[in-house]
């Protein structure tokens, strides 16, 4: 399985969060969806044909659980709620309502699977 890590989201510092030992041990549901613990919050894995991607588990329009939604034939996520549709590529809102979906960059490395935080989220967090 190919991860998004050669998608830039941008240039900022970023901590790196192990998700998982290994792809296999990820609990995509059979809608390809995860939700994984990450530096003291959660995000929502999706297992694209392009890759794993890592995205807010929340949708921005009113909250919807996007880990209780789907996959459409094109890959974007589908909010359960009111079926908004967003690219977990970029994080466009591909049905057009003008929400854009928060999104972090995926690697994965020796020793598991990796989302890339903002440096600033743990530390703020935790005072470091
Ligand atoms: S809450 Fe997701 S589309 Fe409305």
């Amino acid at each position: 399985m190919r991860l998004n890590q050669s998608h830039k989201v941008n240039d900022k510092p970023r901590n790196w969060v192990r998700v998982a030992g290994h792809i296999a041990e990820i609990p995509f549901g059979s809608n390809n969806l995860a939700e994984v613990p990450a530096g003291g919050r959660t995000v929502l894995l999706v297992k694209g044909a392009d890759g794993i991607h890592a995205v807010a588990p929340k949708c921005p329009h009113a909250g919807g659980a996007l880990v209780h939604g789907w996959l459409d034939g094109s890959g974007n996520v589908v909010c359960p709620l009111h079926r908004y549709r967003f690219c977990p590529s970029n994080g466009r809102n591909v049905s057009g309502e003008g929400y854009y979906l928060k999104r972090w960059p995926v690697e994965e490395r020796a020793d598991g699977v990796y989302v890339g935080l903002e440096a600033g989220f743990l530390s703020g967090l935790f005072g470091a």
